[in-house]
């Protein structure tokens, strides 16, 4: 198995440039997962790292060797896109074997590697079978297997789940990571669903217009994501925003809310003087909790509740403070009802706090593990 290097990575179409110098490495065996919104250069990255497009600036090394000038068949890389191309008239068999039409192995070889994918991916018995005999799910193994049958040293996935039903790719997700543990391929994989990228990947990338915002494993974007981009992007339902002010009160330092007024001691080292300067104070619906008693010196919002989410593994309200609306958690089997006064509370060492201004996160002193 290969590792990926990009340093200073650029790519240009005429006037715009559109991957503005990222460097990553993707060590040996590592799913890493690049997020990011519509646009943000993802596919772009992944297209020149297999060398199916030229890269203007910058490297690419593929286990140290630079691989710029390499034709996509020289760097050993396969390539799974979401539009999987599986030919319709030929069967499953013959589908794998395309990704051994150029190979000089002799037949019988050919057809031992075929079977070996086939029962990695479980499809032994459908081999016979054409595309149109397959669910959505299986076609989409059939796409993984032809990729894999070259033995690649690395493995891209270009959003290789999103024409699949919600389903299907949770299902997909667990065997595409199932295959990661036992094949421990090098492995990127792009996506726009945030759950995938939690999900699936050893390390997340999170990219945006072009350039890497933050690079980390899934619990530490979770919990000490460097900006707003990042805060939103990562965790569901989406992380809640109160606009307020640093504030000294009574010899202390915190955040004075905009709303509501409250006034909150972050986790955070303040160092005085920033007063008056604009913040988020961000706290994720799981950190809010439904209360009739929070702990002495907790974070804590009352407000009305307006709507509420039965999801059955946990309840969701919407609780509205002043103009604004935030989400928390009911716990157990509570279910408040809208109209009714409530109070939400959260462990102070579970808030985030953001600069409005430059949207970057204050830093955040690391959460004591029990
Ligand atoms: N051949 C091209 N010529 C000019 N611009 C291009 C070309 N290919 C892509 N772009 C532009 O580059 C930008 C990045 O495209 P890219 O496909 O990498 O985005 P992406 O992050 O994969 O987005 P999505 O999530 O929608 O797939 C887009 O603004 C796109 O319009
Ligand atoms: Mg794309």
């Amino acid at each position: 198995m290969a590792t990926i290097a990009l340093e200073k990575l650029v790519k240009r179409y005429g006037p715009t440039t559109i991957v503005q110098g990222i460097d990553l490495t993707v060590a040996e065996g590592e799913f890493v997962v690049l997020v990011g919104p519509s646009g943000c250069g993802k596919s772009t990255t992944l297209r020149m790292i297999a060398g199916l497009e030229d890269v203007s600036d910058g490297l690419i090394r593929i286990d140290g060797r630079v691989v710029n000038q390499v034709e996509p068949k020289g760097r050993n890389i396969a390539m799974v896109f979401q539009n999987y191309a599986i030919y319709p008239h030929v069967t499953v068999a013959e589908n794998i074997g395309f990704g051994l039409y150029t190979s000089t192995l002799p037949k019988a070889e050919k057809q031992a590697r075929i079977q070996e994918v086939a029962r990695s991916l479980g499809l032994e018995a459908l081999l016979d079978r054409r595309p149109a005999q397959l669910s959505g799910g299986q076609r989409q193994r059939v796409a993984i297997g032809r990729a894999m049958v070259r033995n690649p040293s690395a493995f891209l996935f270009d959003e290789p789940l999103s024409n699949l039903d919600a389903q299907l790719r949770g299902q997909m997700r667990i065997e595409i990571k199932r295959l990661h543990q036992k094949l421990g391929a090098t492995s990127v994989f792009v996506t726009h669903d945030q759950v995938e990228a939690m999900t699936m990947a050893d390390r997340i990338v999170v990219m945006r217009e072009g350039r890497i915002l933050q690079i980390g494993a899934p619990m530490e974007l979770y919990e000490r994501p460097i900006d707003v981009f990042t805060a939103r992007f990562i965790g569901s339902p989406t992380m809640n925003l109160l606009p307020g002010a640093l504030a000294s009160r009574d010899g202390a330092d915190g955040v004075a809310l905009e709303d509501g007024g409250a006034f909150v001691r972050p986790p955070i080292a303040l160092t005085g003087g920033g007063g008056g300067t604009n913040v988020l104070l961000g706290v994720r619906p799981h950190d809010l909790v439904l209360t009739g008693s929070p702990d002495a010196g907790a974070f804590t919002l009352s407000g009305t509740v307006a709507v509420v989410e039965t999801l059955g593994t946990e309840t969701l309200v919407h609780v509205d403070i002043g103009r604004r609306s935030v989400i928390g958690l009911a716990p157990g089997r509570a279910v408040p009802v809208p109209g009714q006064r409530v109070t939400l509370a959260a462990d102070p060492a579970a808030l985030h706090l953001f600069d409005a201004a430059t949207e970057r996160a204050f830093p955040r002193p690391l959460l004591q593990q029990p």
